[in-house]
């Protein structure tokens, strides 16, 4: 079903109104500098509509874990500093308080045009218990509800259902950001009516945190392929040697049911880079699935399994990739996942859809620059792997539905 969105509100709905926008702007920041603004931008489509029709808005969001009390480290101001350069000819405030008076009367003082960014919801211990008084607190700061946070949406918190849930009560509307609906259109249509053959990569380090996805997608995908570390719980169920690898084993017997019950739309790795250490600088072997060496760990695909890939990708109409095929991070280790990505990024050129499922996956290709050739990136990692293994978002869940 689809979520009404703020191109569903009538100019009544917005002009001369304080919307409160929960946005997801857990962004990296190294030495006070923040490395990837990528969760910013993607919000600015959403923020400008608002703004030209004569909202005002108050902008929602969490930063990091600090556990509900005030972490300063964890302080949205340099957050909010980022988005005042984005955000030009707007006067953009930050309040130091989230759902006090000095937040409230900061949102009563709001003209049409005016932002405020309001600190850290995780600053106060009620949000992450989806606490409802303090769901009531957050209505009370504006007139319309936006959920522009997909990152965060797979999180039941007083910031993103439980506002919903209390704006809707009290007769407001409750609806889906831009980038929301950009999200949900097309991780959704992935799953739902894909142009075949659809094509899954699934790379990252354990089969434990995807088998859910593993077990949802299998039915509905043509050919799902496997990398990272995930392969060699497949290779030990495969009766291979895995050297000094990084094995589920409790989860081999489960890898050989899934290899018994996909037949060849399950494609494992051919071949490996294997090391001795997992470190930059380490010697370096390709070797074939079969002569993996006693004494070294596979840290990425080979050049044999990249070049099958690459065939299997040629073909596809909808591609959808989460997780690096490597150890990306190092430069020894990061061949796969390149080679993957580029070609993701012509699959994208010869007319597929791809979709990259965001976290580690998202990170490696804005690092290979190959953003603007893929479909689409997605903001969230946890959110969009919760979506695609069938799991409701009860930030979504909790918004208006479309007429
Ligand atoms: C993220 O960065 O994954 C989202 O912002 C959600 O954060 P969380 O995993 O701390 O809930
Ligand atoms: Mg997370």
């Amino acid at each position: 079903m689809r979520k009404r969105t703020i191109a569903d509100l009538r100019d009544d709905e917005l002009a001369g109104k304080r919307v409160v926008v929960r946005v997801d702007y857990n962004v990296p920041i190294e030495d006070g500098r923040i490395t990837d603004d990528t969760r910013i931008t993607s919000t600015l489509p959403t923020l400008d509509a608002l703004l030209q029709r004569g909202a005002s808005l108050v902008l929602l969001a969490h930063f990091g874990r600090p556990k509900g009390k005030p972490v300063p480290e964890m302080s949205l101001r340099p957050v909010a500093a980022h988005l005042a350069g984005l955000l030009e000819g707007r006067t953009v405030r930050f309040v130091e308080d989230t759902v006090g008076r000095e937040a409230q009367g900061a949102a009563s003082m709001l003209r049409p045009g005016d932002v405020i960014v309001l600190e850290n919801t995780r600053f106060l211990p009620g949000e992450e218990k989806n606490d409802s008084a303090l769901a009531e607190q957050m209505a009370s700061l504006g007139d319309v509800y936006v959920n522009d946070a997909f990152g965060a949406a797979h999180r039941a918190h007083s910031s993103t259902a439980g506002i919903a849930t209390v704006m809707r009560a009290q007769g407001k509307p409750a609806v889906a950001g831009l980038l929301m609906d950009r999200e949900l259109q097309y991780l959704g249509r992935a799953l739902a009516e894909p142009a075949r053959p659809f094509v899954a990569i699934l790379g990252g380090s354990k089969i434990s945190g995807k088998i859910d996805v593993i077990r949802s997608l299998l039915p509905k995908t043509d050919r799902l392929l496997i990398g990272g570390a995930m392969a060699n719980t497949f290779f030990r169920a495969m009766g291979l040697a895995t050297g000094t690898s990084l094995v589920e084993d409790d989860r081999v017997e489960m890898a050989r049911e899934l290899l018994a019950q996909a037949g060849d739309k399950l494609v494992i790795p051919v071949d490996a880079v294997v090391a001795p250490r997992m470190e930059a600088g380490a010697p370096t072997q390709t070797v074939v699935r079969e002569a993996i060496p006693a004494d070294q760990s596979v840290l990425d695909v080979g050049p044999r399994t990249v070049e099958e890939f690459r065939r299997v990708l040629s073909t596809a109409g909808t591609v959808l990739w989460n997780g690096p095929m490597g150890v990306s991070e190092i430069a020894e280790f990061a061949a796969g996942t390149r080679g993957v990505a580029e070609a993701v990024a012509e699959a994208t050129g010869r007319g597929a859809t791809t979709i990259i499922g965001g976290g580690d996956s998202a990170a490696a290709v804005a690092e290979m620059g190959l953003e603007s050739r893929m479909s689409h990136v997605s903001t969230g990692g946890g959110a969009s792997l919760e979506f695609l293994e069938g799991r409701d978002l009860p930030g979504v869940s909790a918004l208006s539905e479309a007429a």
